[in-house]
């Protein structure tokens, strides 16, 4: 497996694999690889013959009081998980590779993006949707994987494919849990351990939720009423937002009707971690 700095480098390497007749899967990240990016590596190993893993912590996305410099990095424990699953290449660029002096250009999207963690972090999905746009180009890839728990964020990626005709398809994989139900995530290293225990309170809440929707409740204040309860009810979490919308349009619903996404975004003392069901 190879380590890649540089767009030309990246460039060359693919067009060498395409002129194999290789198809090409990519898994964007930030590193800090976990399980979860684990399992989107494994399904891009299995259904593409060579896979780039970006490891990128990518400044656009983060607003001004957000994690950035703190952002947990460890390149070496990320090349050993990306070798271990079988992928070809890590590019793993300096933020001036990808953002020139004067770079001035940008993607973003008037829906999708404005609901949910878009209420929050005003800037971020424009972020995003740049950085992706950068790198579909660079890899040119024929599938790029994303997870489920940054549901908004796999939605946004499918609209803007389709509005932007990228020749590729988006794959969405399911959330990885801990045995105890928290959603793997790189921001899960800042809690402390009583924190750990506090954070169960999302995947505990979106439990009941399930249930209850399971059980045939379709009114949606009901059900976000339960589920805020028991958040409510930690006193080290605090709700930035839990909501119901549709899926994948993430529209207001009151009744629940056709696939539904629910949402929510808790704050455990510092951290802010994101958790959702999809039904
Ligand atoms: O989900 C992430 O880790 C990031 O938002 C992504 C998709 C790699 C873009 O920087």
């Amino acid at each position: 497996m190879k380590i890649i700095e540089t767009i030309d480098e990246l460039r060359a390497q693919v067009k060498e694999w395409r002129k194999e007749g290789f198809r090409v899967g990519l898994v964007p990240t930030m590193g800090y690889l976990h399980e979860g990016h684990k399992s989107l590596i494994d399904r891009a190993v299995a259904e593409n013959d060579r896979v780039v893993v970006s490891d990128f912590v990518n400044p656009m996305q983060f607003g001004p009081s957000e994690d950035l410099a703190s952002y947990p990095r460890d390149l070496d424990k990320d090349a050993k998980l990306c070798e271990e699953a079988g992928a070809h290449v890590i590019f793993h660029p300096e933020a001036s590779e990808m953002y020139h002096e004067d770079f001035s250009s940008f993607v973003d999207m008037n829906t999708l993006t404005k609901g949910l963690c878009g209420k929050t972090r005003p800037i971020h999905f424009r972020g995003v949707c740049t950085v992706l746009t950068k790198l579909f180009h660079i890899v040119g890839a024929d599938r790029a994987y994303f997870g489920q728990k940054d549901a908004q964020q796999l939605a946004v990626v499918k609209h803007m494919v389709q509005d932007l005709n990228f020749d590729m398809e988006i794959i969405g994989c399911p959330i990885i849990r801990e045995e105890d139900g928290l959603a793997k995530s790189s921001r899960n290293t800042y809690l402390s351990s009583e924190e750990r225990q506090a954070a169960l309170v999302l995947s505990k809440s979106l439990k009941v939720g399930k249930q209850m929707l399971e059980a045939g409740e379709r009114n949606c204040k009901k059900i976000l009423r339960e589920v805020s309860a028991i958040i409510e009810k930690e006193p080290l979490a605090k709700i930035d937002y839990v909501e119901i919308v549709s899926w994948p349009n993430l529209l207001p619903v009151e009744e629940v009707e056709g696939q539904i996404l629910l949402a929510m975004a808790v704050y455990v003392g510092k951290t802010r971690l994101i958790d959702n069901i999809i039904f």
